[in-house]
């Protein structure tokens, strides 16, 4: 429905009458509740949790129940503003869409239409994984609920139809008996006639028989719906595009006005309508999820982590054991991602910048009073800082149960996790020009864009690019891979090899020189120490702008990935040992 400005008592008029034919709202309250349902099915556990902190109590805890909010407010006066935000109006019978020809309101301001705004609200959702400045300007709960409404309506064919007809709303037709427009039918007839004759009016009947199409009749689509060029966050242009050109073949085909619309529209369009939600719904998650973890892959957390488990002698075994939480099992491994999970929740926010650690550009070394703070200079916040920090707090948990000052169990899990990360060469690397949190911000949002246009953007910033590029490939793609080709995609086989290589393999030499530590506070200095300089010596090196690694690069940084982790494994059991032992190794020397 267009508003164009008419004055105080039109939209009051309006008001009323919109509330009667409520026609004019992108698909319906099932289109886009159906979206948001499917979508929630493909979040990850992080965006899930992210998700739910956003979502206003009326929501209880469900997206999906208020992915209409935008429709019910589109009308009142505070929010009138949004109404452009719900479509795209395109030339007539041109059937093709252009952002930069199309996209803008009646009165010709830019960017106010549908793919505008959901470019604007990802913008804004990022800041979430940012910091919190960024996050004071955006109400990010709106964010969230604008592009989830969004990212539904321009899967609604006419909602990107033309400009003569406002995207089929005057086009009156009859639906079997009904008096209505083309519109409706699209937003809400079609779906609802569906759901009448196939889906016992259940709309959870609907949504799982969309589903199951997931796995079988679209399985091998799914993941170029989720496709995105140069690796956007997001990209509203194709999906735009997709809409207008199923508006001209579909939508508007035997559709003249005047025309009675029976069964064989129906039964023709059905599957279009719900082949649109199927790929609003992933489209939607796919954007909300954060591609790829940052830290060590997953794997490489738990691998350091079984090992040092395997390591510790009987005092310090049991005093894990009672630490960890009873459903992991007694199995420290099975949390030891746990502080990636949760570095985003709000409770948590204060550890971001404890997972990391930048240097100065091109130094190639670490200096504890120069790099360890976090992005607003605060001193100690970085993995080092984190390792002392919670060392000290397990020190006290020999003088019993009675200080409750730190919560034991969370300070293992952060000691066990920031061991690993320690060991993670590309996590102490160079500090970027934008400062403290630029890489994992960079991680989240950019890295995957920045890959591709590397090429375009200036030689000054390329170093950046690259750095974020090999960070990802030491965090995940080494390890992966190597399971991979290597182990059948089996940790355990990875694990015994790696364990064979300590106990009396290529490394069995090194071990103890790996444990020697006379003071587990400043130890983990060394260990950034041995980390940068990898990082230099092995990380940046032989890597140009926009090539992409080969096989050479993988081969001969695999074994170094290895022996980190298995470090890391052996270092972590030294320290859990100390910690948790009954000699006084480990209290004289830390404090
Ligand atoms: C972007 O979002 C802000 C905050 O909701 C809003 O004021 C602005 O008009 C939006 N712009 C577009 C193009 O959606
Ligand atoms: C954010 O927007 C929601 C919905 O409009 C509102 O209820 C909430 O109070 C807003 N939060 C802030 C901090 O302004
Ligand atoms: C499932 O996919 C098939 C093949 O594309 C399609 O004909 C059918 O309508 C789909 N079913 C649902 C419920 O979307
Ligand atoms: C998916 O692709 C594979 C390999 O190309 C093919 O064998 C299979 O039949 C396809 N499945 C469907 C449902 O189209
Ligand atoms: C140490 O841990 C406490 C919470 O247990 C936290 O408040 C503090 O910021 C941490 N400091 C560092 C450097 O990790
Ligand atoms: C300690 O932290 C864990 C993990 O967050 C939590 O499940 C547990 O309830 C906390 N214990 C106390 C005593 O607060
Ligand atoms: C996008 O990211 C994927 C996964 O990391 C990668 O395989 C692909 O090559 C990237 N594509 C471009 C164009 O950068
Ligand atoms: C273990 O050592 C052998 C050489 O003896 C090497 O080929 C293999 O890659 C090593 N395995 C791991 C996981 O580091």
């Amino acid at each position: 429905m267009r508003m164009s400005g008419c004055g105080l008592l039109w939209i009051g008029r309006a008001l009323v009458l919109l509330q009667l034919f409520d026609g004019v709202l992108g698909w319906g309250k099932e289109g886009h509740y159906a979206i948001c349902k499917m979508a929630e099915g493909y979040l990850t556990e992080d965006a899930l949790a992210a998700v739910k902190e956003l979502l206003p109590d009326s929501a209880e805890g469900d997206l999906a129940n208020v992915c209409s909010w935008p429709d019910e407010i589109r009308h009142n006066f505070h929010w009138r503003w949004t109404s452009p935000l719900h479509y795209v109006d395109t030339p007539d019978f041109k059937c093709n869409y252009e952002y930069c020809r199309d996209c803008h309101d009646s009165g010709g301001h830019k960017d106010r239409c549908v793919t505008g705004a959901i470019n604007n609200y990802t913008m804004q959702l990022k800041s979430f994984y940012q910091d919190s400045v960024s996050e004071a300007k955006y109400n990010l709960t709106e964010a969230l609920l604008f592009l989830s409404h969004f990212i539904g309506d321009v899967h609604q064919p006419l909602h990107v139809g033309f400009t003569g007809d406002e995207g089929g709303n005057t086009i009156t037709v009859r639906w079997f008996r009904r008096k209505t427009n083309l519109h409706h039918v699209w937003d809400n007839m079609i779906i609802e006639s569906a759901l009448k004759t196939f889906y016992g009016s259940d709309i959870a009947v609907m949504i799982k028989a969309i589903q199951r199409n997931f796995t079988d009749g679209w399985s091998n689509d799914t993941s170029s719906w989720e496709y995105c060029k140069y690796n956007k966050t997001v990209c509203p242009d194709p999906y735009a595009s997709e809409s207008i050109s199923l508006a001209c073949k579909f939508a508007y085909r035997n559709a003249t006005p005047g025309t009675t619309l029976g069964d064989d529209y129906f039964l023709s369009r059905l599957p279009i309508v719900e082949k649109r939600l199927a790929q609003g719904g992933i489209r939607l998650a796919a954007t909300l999820n954060p591609p790829g973890t940052r830290a060590w892959s997953k794997e490489g957390h738990i691998m350091t982590c079984r090992i040092a488990q395997s390591l510790l002698e009987s005092e310090a075994a049991h005093a894990v054991e009672n630490l960890l939480p009873d459903y992991a099992n007694g199995d420290l491994s099975a949390l030891c991602v746990w502080p990636d999970q949760v570095r985003h929740w709000y409770r948590y926010r204060w550890t971001s910048s404890l997972h990391f650690i930048d240097t100065p550009d091109e130094a190639c070394t670490f200096e504890f009073s120069r790099d360890c703070h976090d992005s607003h200079g605060v001193k100690d916040m970085c993995i080092v800082g984190a390792i002392q920090n919670f060392t000290s707090q397990l020190l006290h948990y020999r003088e019993g149960t009675s200080d409750r000052r730190h919560n034991m169990t969370e300070a293992l899990l952060f000691l066990s996790h920031f061991l690993g990360d320690v060991h993670q060469p590309m996590h102490v690397g160079f500090t970027s020009d934008e400062g403290g949190n630029t890489i994992e911000l960079l991680l989240y949002c950019t890295i995957h864009r920045l890959a591709s246009k590397l090429n375009e953007i200036s030689p000054e910033s390329r170093p950046k690019g690259n750095n974020l590029i090999v960070t990802e490939v030491w965090d995940r793609e080494i390890i992966l891979t190597a399971l991979k080709d290597y182990y059948d995609k089996d940790m355990e086989l990875l694990l015994n090899d790696i364990a064979a290589n300590f106990t009396d393999g290529i490394w069995y030499d090194d071990v103890s020189s790996w444990k020697d530590c006379n003071n587990l506070h400043t130890c983990p200095n060394k260990y950034a120490t041995e980390s940068i300089n990898i990082a230099c010596k092995w990380g940046y090196k032989g890597v140009k702008a926009g090539e992409t690694l080969a096989d050479d690069y993988f081969n001969s940084r695999m074994p170094i990935v290895m022996k980190r982790i298995a470090q890391g494994g052996v270092r972590l059991a030294m320290i859990l040992n100390r910690i948790f032992g009954d000699s006084d190794e480990g209290l004289a020397t830390a404090t």
